[in-house]
């Protein structure tokens, strides 16, 4: 067994999380670190936006934040300034997981190329289809009766890595674009631990290696399909 394989059982998955805006899902994480539910460490947050509530949500829990919105000298940081200032971030933190959870802007390949550790994400449609922005409209216009969030690995095409886990609620008549979000988010804060749980006890494989080989003949194919209460 490797070392790294190792690690992952024996101590807390130290998971950074980058994020943009209100933070539920960090929260959901927060808590369940908190009470003892969850065998991880969120080793800090980092926000591209300064008005992100996900800020304080991880300030009123002791984590380490890094805001990386703005310059010195006050201009919007460009990716790749961004990029730059999130990966000495990242390197001092030593993740062994990087979650975006609501984090907005498109990374660059080399970011993803590059990275310290292995990446996952957050994404509320069930993909391979609805890639990309205004998932919950776009699935109301287009009549869909099935609905749902993705969580896959972050490959330099956007949205397009292997999906770990979904979950799944039936589109309803009555449904608009903000039923479905509040709905969709609901299932989130569910399949999200879980994932993570999953992850940090070696039981989803993490590395892209392990994900090609199919080397889990005997388990179900991922992703893994959870009809949840929403
Ligand atoms: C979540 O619903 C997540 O699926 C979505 O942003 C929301 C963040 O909520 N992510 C994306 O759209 C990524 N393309 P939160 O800040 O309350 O966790």
């Amino acid at each position: 067994m490797s070392d790294s394989h190792t690690k992952i059982h024996n101590k807390p998955l130290r998971v950074a999380v980058l994020v943009s805006g209100n933070g539920s899902n960090l929260q959901v994480l927060i808590d369940a670190m908190q009470a003892g539910a969850l065998p991880i460490e969120i080793v800090g947050v980092i926000s591209n936006r300064d008005d992100a509530f996900a800020i304080t949500r991880a300030q009123r829990a002791d984590i380490p934040v890094a805001v990386l919105s703005h310059t010195d000298s006050g201009k919007r940081m460009t990716i790749k300034t961004f990029e730059r200032h999130a990966s000495t971030q990242l390197d001092e933190w030593q993740p062994d997981l990087i979650l975006l959870a609501g984090f907005m802007r498109v990374l660059s390949a080399d970011f993803i190329n590059s990275s310290i550790a292995p990446m996952i994400n957050l994404h509320p449609s069930l993909l391979p289809v609805y890639k990309g922005l205004d998932t919950h409209q776009r699935v109301i216009q287009a009549g869909e009766r099935q609905h749902g969030c993705s969580i896959h690995v972050v490959t330099a095409d956007l949205d397009a890595g292997a999906v770990l886990t979904q979950a799944l609620l039936e589109v309803l008549q009555k449904d608009t674009a903000n039923s479905l979000q509040t709905r969709v988010q609901k299932l989130e804060h569910q399949l999200l631990p879980w994932t993570i749980l999953l992850l940090a006890k070696g039981v989803l494989p993490l590395h892209n290696e392990q994900l090609s080989n199919q080397q889990y003949t005997c388990m179900p194919t991922l992703p893994w399909k959870l009809y949840l209460n929403s």
